[in-house]
C-alpha cells in the first residue's frame, strides 16, 4: 500500500465556442500537482496546505477534497487522507482550476487506496468536487482534466475522446481578475433564438466531422459561438479589442475559455502564437487590468502520478 501518492493534472479550455458544457481540452501548459498521504484517521480527508492560492481548507469546501472524500468513502473508507495542494491554476481563471483539483484528488486518491479505476470510472468523484465550484454537473473541464485530449460530453453516456489536432497552438491570455463559474453562468439566458440553436448544432456536427477527418484548418474554421459569447463578453477586459487584436496578428480563431475571464487564441505555429502575445503585451501598457499568458498546445495526457 502507498503510503504518499504525487500526480500532476493539467489546465483545460472548455467549451471551445461550440460545444458549451460539452466540450473541452486539456493544455500542455500550465498544470498543477497535489500531493495526498495514506494517515490513520479511516474516513476523515483533512486540506493539510494550500500552496499558490487562498482556498479553502474545510474539506467540506474544498473542491479536492470533496472528490478525494467521494472515492474514499465508495472504498469503505480503508484509511484517512491528508491533501496538499500546489495551485498553479487560479482559482476563477476559466482555464480549469477546479477541475484539475478535482481530477488530481481522484487520481491521487484512486493510486493512493490501491482501487485500480480507469480514468473514465473516475469520473463521477471528480465530478463530487467540480460541482461544488459551478453549480452545476458538467465534465467538459473535468473530463478532459481526467482523460487528456480533446474531449466531447454527450447528453447521456460517457465522454467521448476526440482525435486532437496537433499542429494547434493554444495561447491562453489570462486578465488577473477572479470571474466565478457560478456568476458567469447566472449571465446566460435561459432560453435561446431557434435560427441560433440550430446553427449553433451545425457547428458542432462540422467541428467534430472535422476532428475525424484530421482537418485541422476545417475544425477551427467550425469554432463559432453564437450562444455564449454575447452574452459573456462584457464580463472580461477589453474582449472586443483583444479579440481584434488577436485576430489582426495573427491567430487564426479564439475565444473566451470556459466561463472566462481567460481567452483562448488558435495559432497554427508557435511562431504566429509569439506574435499575437506580443502584440498583447504592447496592448496591455498603460491598462488597470494585468494578466498572464499561457502558449499551450493541447496534452494528449490527462491527470497522472508523477511520484
Ligand atoms: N461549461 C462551463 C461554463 C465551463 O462555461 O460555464 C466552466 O466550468
Amino acid at each position: 500500500m502507498k503510503k504518499e501518492v504525487k500526480v500532476w493534472a493539467p489546465a483545460t479550455v472548455a467549451n471551445l465556442n461550440v460545444g458549451f458544457d460539452s466540450l473541452g481540452c486539456a493544455l500542455s501548459n500550465p498544470g498543477e500537482e497535489m500531493i495526498l498521504r495514506r494517515t490513520s484517521a479511516k474516513g476523515v480527508v483533512r486540506v493539510k496546505a494550500v500552496h499558490g492560492a487562498e482556498l479553502d481548507l474545510d474539506p467540506k469546501r474544498n473542491i479536492a477534497a470533496v472528490a478525494a472524500q467521494s472515492l474514499l468513502t465508495a472504498m469503505g473508507n480503508p484509511c484517512g487522507i491528508e491533501m496538499e495542494i500546489f495551485k498553479e491554476i487560479m482559482p476563477g481563471s476559466g482555464i480549469g482550476s477546479s477541475a484539475a483539483s478535482a481530477a488530481a484528488a481522484a487520481v491521487a486518491a484512486n493510486e493512493l487506496l490501491g482501487a485500480g479505476l480507469r480514468p473514465n470510472e473516475l469520473l463521477p468523484f471528480a465530478l463530487d468536487g467540480e460541482q461544488l465550484a459551478s453549480g452545476a454537473r458538467h465534465a467538459d473541464n473535468v473530463a478532459p482534466a481526467l482523460l487528456g485530449g480533446l474531449v466531447f460530453c454527450p447528453p447521456i453516456g460517457a465522454p467521448i475522446s476526440l482525435p486532437i489536432p496537433m499542429d494547434w497552438h493554444l495561447l491562453v491570455m489570462h486578465p488577473q481578475i477572479e470571474v466565478k463559474t457560478a456568476d458567469s453562468r447566472s449571465v446566460l439566458p435561459r432560453t435561446v433564438p431557434f435560427d441560433a440553436a440550430v446553427l449553433q448544432a451545425r457547428w458542432m456536427g462540422a467541428f467534430i466531422s472535422a476532428c475525424h477527418r484530421d482537418d485541422s484548418e476545417q475544425a477551427m474554421l467550425a469554432l463559432e459561438d453564437l450562444l455564449v459569447e454575447p452574452h459573456r463578453q462584457d464580463l472580461i477586459p477589453h474582449f472586443k479589442e483583444v479579440k481584434q487584436l488577436a485576430l489582426s496578428s495573427g491567430a487564426l480563431v479564439g475565444g473566451i475559455s470556459g466561463s472566462g475571464p481567460s481567452t483562448f487564441w488558435i495559432c497554427k505555429d508557435r511562431e504566429n502564437s509569439e506574435t499575437v502575445a506580443k502584440a498583447f503585451r504592447s496592448f496591455i501598457v498603460g491598462k488597470d487590468t494585468p494578466f498572464h499568458l499561457h502558449h499551450s498546445q493541447i496534452s494528449a495526457q490527462g491527470a497522472h502520478v508523477v511520484a
